[in-house]
């Protein structure tokens, strides 16, 4: 077994989705595509939409507060607050700040981390350094995103794949021997520009002409971050394993990114774990960038797809780009 002072595991998750759901169907009334194309290419069938007015501080709080009551902590408790997520509710304050004034996280330090799709487990192997160091208890890591609102709803390419959501989970000291082992993060920053929202920092202030342009969109070319993923996400699973000194066959759960059917089928294969034991959920949520591998293993684990003793591993990609893999014994 691998030697730590510390162990540290999810103690408990949460996750929440807007009540506005926009079908395939729906898309095809404004919008030249259709649920067959989609479905075929990705495997997405719906996305759920926030409402105006709600921003992804807000869904990162019910997502926390449910992952709290899960895992019977306080708010006070909280020791640190990673919000994962590419879509802020402003770039200052953090939204991590947000959701610590909504919690009454009094105690907690709180910060965002940009690392796209991968960003949930990166934020969970940085707060595992923490616990395992002793030097805090507890600590929420967030997903969420408001994605609808940085695509172009007039380029099909695009617009079709991305969803809104949020998931979060509460990390903690855990018994020797069970939650993290093996993790893995990397980055690439020369293929940033395969997937990117020009207009969303200094270099490129967006203004009205900027936004009628497009340029506050975001812009993805398909087939490149197509041809990365399938590489990216079985490699970083493979090397998350091997630093856990485990095989692909001792996995009872892979959770991926859910970004497309297809990358998903090909990971696996690749992993030669079988589809039974892949979690997968892309056909309700489409994809929700930092937020899908919460919302993915907070529905697992509360579907009874997470016994103790299991062995999940979680696997994503993203924009940047990066990737992250995290292999943990199920508390
Ligand atoms: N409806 C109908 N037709 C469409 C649509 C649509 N929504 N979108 C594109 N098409 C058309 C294209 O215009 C193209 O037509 P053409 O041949 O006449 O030019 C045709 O469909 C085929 O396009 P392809 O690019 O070959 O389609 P492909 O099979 O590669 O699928 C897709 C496209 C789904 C985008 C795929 O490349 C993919 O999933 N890439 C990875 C995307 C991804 O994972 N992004 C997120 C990663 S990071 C993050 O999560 C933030």
């Amino acid at each position: 077994m691998i030697a730590k002072t510390n162990w540290a595991g999810f103690l408990g998750t949460g996750s929440f989705a807007p009540d506005q759901v926009w079908t395939n169907k729906d898309l095809e009334k404004f919008l030249d595509t259709s649920d067959e194309w989609i479905r075929t290419r990705t495997g997405i069938g719906a996305r759920h939409v926030a409402p105006k007015g709600m921003n992804t501080s807000d869904m990162a709080t019910e997502a926390a507060k449910r992952a709290l009551e899960m895992a019977k902590v306080k708010p006070e408790e909280l020791d640190m607050i990673i919000v994962c997520t590419l879509t802020p509710d402003t770039t200052i304050p953090s939204t991590a700040c947000i959701v610590q004034d909504n919690l009454g996280a009094v105690r907690a330090a709180a910060f965002d981390l940009y690392a796209g799709c991968s960003g949930f487990v990166y934020g969970s192997v940085t707060a595992a350094q923490f616990i395992e160091n002793g030097i805090y208890d507890k600590i929420l890591v967030i997903g969420a995103e408001v994605l609808t609102r940085v695509i172009n709803w007039k380029d099909r390419n695009t617009c079709v794949l991305f969803g809104d959501g949020a998931g979060a989970a509460v990390l903690g000291k855990v018994q020797e021997g069970y939650g993290i082992y093996g993790v893995d993060m990397g980055a690439d920053g020369s293929g940033g520009k395969y997937l990117t929202i020009p207009a969303s920092g200094v270099a490129m202030i967006p203004t009205d002409k900027l936004r009628e342009e497009g340029w506050t969109y975001a812009h993805m070319d398909g087939r490149e971050v197509y041809k990365f993923a399938v590489k990216a996400m079985p490699g970083t699973a493979e090397r998350a394993l091997e630093r856990s000194g485990m095989t692909s066959d001792q996995v009872d759960l892979l959770i991926p990114h859910q970004a497309n059917i297809r990358i998903i089928q090909s990971a696996a294969k690749r992993l030669h774990i079988p589809m039974e034991k892949v979690f997968v959920n892309i056909e309700k949520y489409a994809n929700t960038s930092g937020a899908s591998i919460p919302i993915a293993m907070d529905e697992a684990n509360r579907g009874g797809r997470i016994h103790h003793d299991d062995i999940v591993l979680l696997a994503g990609f993203g924009a940047g780009l990066t990737w992250a893999g995290l292999v943990a014994k199920w508390f």
